[in-house]
């Protein structure tokens, strides 16, 4: 297959604590994959080391064919790799059309000649297309502060989709929602990965979720990688029954 992000032999520990071990994986362009295990597997660790917050041990991280394990934060951004962080929370007065603007500004200054400067318009023109996509134009001059928790993790991810990720990391996008606001929050994430088109990868704990989603599955413990298949594959794997899902996932087969 044709890998936009392959991971090889990555390796990260904490004092006694092997929290990535060995790590070899591989993710498609345009794939979604859901990425589970139980608490402490290393599944966020492995999302702090692919987005340069922490510095593997060992190992590679290939954006398409480059090695981007250890830069910095800003350049692994740069290259394609977004992740939705609690930005929201960094832009409390501005709304939510404001915020993305100044994202979408922000990026296109970066990435361009430095001798021309991004026109505000073309920039408030994005910053309406990433809205719309994300659902947000209902509240588009709501200040950031005022927003609801689903809404405030809906522009965290806007302001990521704002730096045109080729990757875009997800951990736990559904965490503290109510059922149905989970299921609202992972359709919109599910719609955005097809209108966008870019490669996603979600943490995700809500089984129910991650099976009906996700086209590939890896299963991190201890560090390591246990399984990965499709959900098909995932679900009747004798090793992530026995590890990790046990009945439960009878329950939502
Ligand atoms: N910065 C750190 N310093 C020391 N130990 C850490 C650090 N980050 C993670 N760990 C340890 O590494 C292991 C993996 O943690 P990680 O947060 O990656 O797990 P996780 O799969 O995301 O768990 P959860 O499902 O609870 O979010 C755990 O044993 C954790 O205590
Ligand atoms: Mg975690």
């Amino acid at each position: 297959m044709t890998v936009r992000l392959s991971i090889v032999g990555l390796m990260k520990r904490f004092g006694g604590v092997v929290a990535s071990d060995n790590v070899t994986l591989d993710f498609a362009p345009g794939s979604l994959t859901a990425v589970i295990g139980p608490n402490g597997a290393g599944k966020t660790t492995f999302f702090n080391l692919i987005t340069g917050k922490l510095k593997p041990d060992a190992g590679q991280i290939l954006l398409d064919g480059v090695d981007i394990a250890g830069r910095s934060q800003s350049e692994i951004v740069r290259r394609g790799i977004g992740r939705a962080f609690q930005v929201a929370s960094i832009f409390p007065r501005f709304t939510v059309e404001e915020a993305l603007t100044a994202a979408v500004l922000t990026h296109r200054q970066q990435t361009s000649s430095m001798l021309r400067r991004f026109p505000l318009p073309l920039a408030l023109a994005r910053a309406r297309e990433i809205m719309a996509l994300a659902g947000l134009e209902r509240v588009a001059s709501t200040p950031s502060r005022f927003l609801s928790h689903g809404d405030q993790k809906l522009l965290d991810i806007a302001l990521a989709l704002a730096l045109e990720p080729k990757v875009l990391l997800l951990d736990e996008p559904t965490a503290g929602m109510g059922p149905e606001e989970r299921w609202q929050m992972i359709e919109r994430v599910q719609t955005l990965w097809r209108e966008v088109g870019m490669t996603l990868v979600f943490i995700e704990h809500d089984m129910d979720i991650v099976f009906k989603i996700a086209q590939t599955i890896r299963v991190l413990r201890y560090g390591k990688v246990l399984a990965e298949g499709t959900p098909d594959e995932i679900r009747s794997n004798a090793d992530v029954i026995e590890a990790y899902l046990g009945t439960s996932l009878e329950a939502s087969a």
